[in-house]
């Protein structure tokens, strides 16, 4: 059911409470989430933002009917052509063919490249214009590889200013309530987080340098309408400054160990050195996670909100466990700045892993603080008395 926003903004979009995954098996969702389109009926234009993934587009089209005759849609805008937002698009243009689909010329390459359909497509870049009538528009800005390259905002000059974003400022949040007033706020914000760590992060100087850009246009702002989650109506420039912290090799005072085990060796090797850390430094957090049990996308969240990372994996077959080797590659491909790091494990033989694990941690853009600590076997009493003065040693080379 489509829902008001202002007198002449609706929500058409759906709520998804199940999905648990998304772009594929890549992405975690600990709350489901939502694929937002709008509906603007301007004094003499009425458009379109948007539309839904796949699965739900017939429903998407009938609920649409119901708000609205389509022919009465004069344009669709296409902010970009992820799945996950044009989706619906062949549904929809199968009932209403010809209509002009707004989008970057790389995102008609996107359309195009997905559903090889010959549609409207009216190219647009930063500044262009779509006038509704009535003095109102949606002025165009191109936001590059926010997340993908085709993406692009769309300003409205109307109801005090609403700028659609698209996946920015957006979270994994299902919620029947539309707004950041009407949610738990630390639910909302760990899930807005969640979605930057594991989404933007590889896209952080593109993020500052977009903020900024908008920022200094002054444009009036009464509310910031992502694709997903719920809309910025309290404070959105709350939520621009939040980028802008997190875009800049944001850290807490967080340290976060990371590892496998094969026999628990390397589980009590990490739980010395966090009761090392702890020791010297009591203000720390010091937070624990088995890559092989927990979820990969909480843990890189983890990591994204902390200044130094440890990563332990016993040596498996002159190497390092499967859980921690994804993990890894996951975490490089985030390129995340300024964030220390080492290596730790058990052994029996070989005992390459941590030395591995060391250049691998370099490659992904950590700073190595040392060598770090392997111990063979099973680790005795003098085996994690070392790991503890470790973890003391560990903080004092982070100052
Ligand atoms: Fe929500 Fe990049 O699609």
């Amino acid at each position: 059911m489509a829902k008001k926003i202002t007198d002449n903004i609706s929500w058409v979009g759906k709520v998804d409470w199940e999905l648990k995954m998304f772009h594929g098996n890549e992405l975690s969702t600990r709350r489901g989430s939502s694929y937002n389109a709008y509906l603007i009926r301007g004094a003499s234009k009425t458009v379109l933002l948007d539309t839904v993934w796949g699965p739900y587009d017939k429903e998407f089209v009938a609920r649409l009917k119901e708000e609205i005759p389509l022919d009465k849609i004069d344009a669709i805008v296409m902010q970009h052509n992820e799945t996950d937002h044009s989706g619906a698009l062949r549904e929809l243009l199968r009932e209403i063919p010809g209509t002009p689909v707004y989008c970057t010329a790389k995102g008609e390459a996107i359309l195009r490249g997905h559903y090889h359909q010959d549609w409207n497509y009216v190219n647009v870049k930063t500044g262009d214009k779509l006038d509704l009538g009535g003095g109102e528009s949606l002025t165009f800005i191109e936001a590059p590889m926010l997340h993908w390259p085709d993406t692009m905002f769309s300003y409205y000059n109307g109801c005090g200013g609403v700028l659609f974003s698209n996946d920015g400022f957006g979270q994994h949040y299902a919620s029947e309530s539309l707004f950041n007033d009407e949610v738990p706020q630390a639910e909302m914000m760990r899930e807005a987080e969640k979605y930057f760590a594991n989404i933007l992060a590889p896209f952080c100087p593109m993020v500052t340098r977009k903020v900024k850009e908008i920022l200094a246009m002054n444009l009036p702002l009464a509310m910031i309408c992502p694709s997903h989650g719920v809309i910025w109506r309290r404070d959105p420039a709350s939520i621009v400054q939040q980028y802008l912290l997190w875009a800049d090799a944001y850290a807490e005072n967080q340290i976060t160990i990371v590892y496998d085990t094969m026999w628990n060796g390397t589980r009590a090797m990490a739980e010395a050195i966090a009761r090392g850390i702890e020791a010297a430094d009591g203000a720390v957090t010091v937070k624990l996670f088995n890559a092989a049990k927990f979820d990969k996308n909480n843990i890189l969240t983890e990591i994204f909100h902390s200044k130094a990372l440890l990563l332990g994996s016993p040596t498996i077959n002159n190497g390092y466990s499967y859980a921690v080797a994804g993990l890894l590659e996951m975490v490089k491909g985030l390129k995340l700045k300024k964030k220390s790091a080492a290596a730790f494990g058990c052994y029996g033989w070989s005992g390459e892993g941590v030395k591995l694990l060391s250049e691998h941690l370099a490659s992904a853009g950590f700073n190595i603080v040392d060598e770090g600590i392997r111990a063979q076997w099973n680790p005795d009493a003098a085996a994690l008395a070392a790991c503890e003065e470790y973890g003391k040693a560990f903080v004092s080379k982070l100052q």
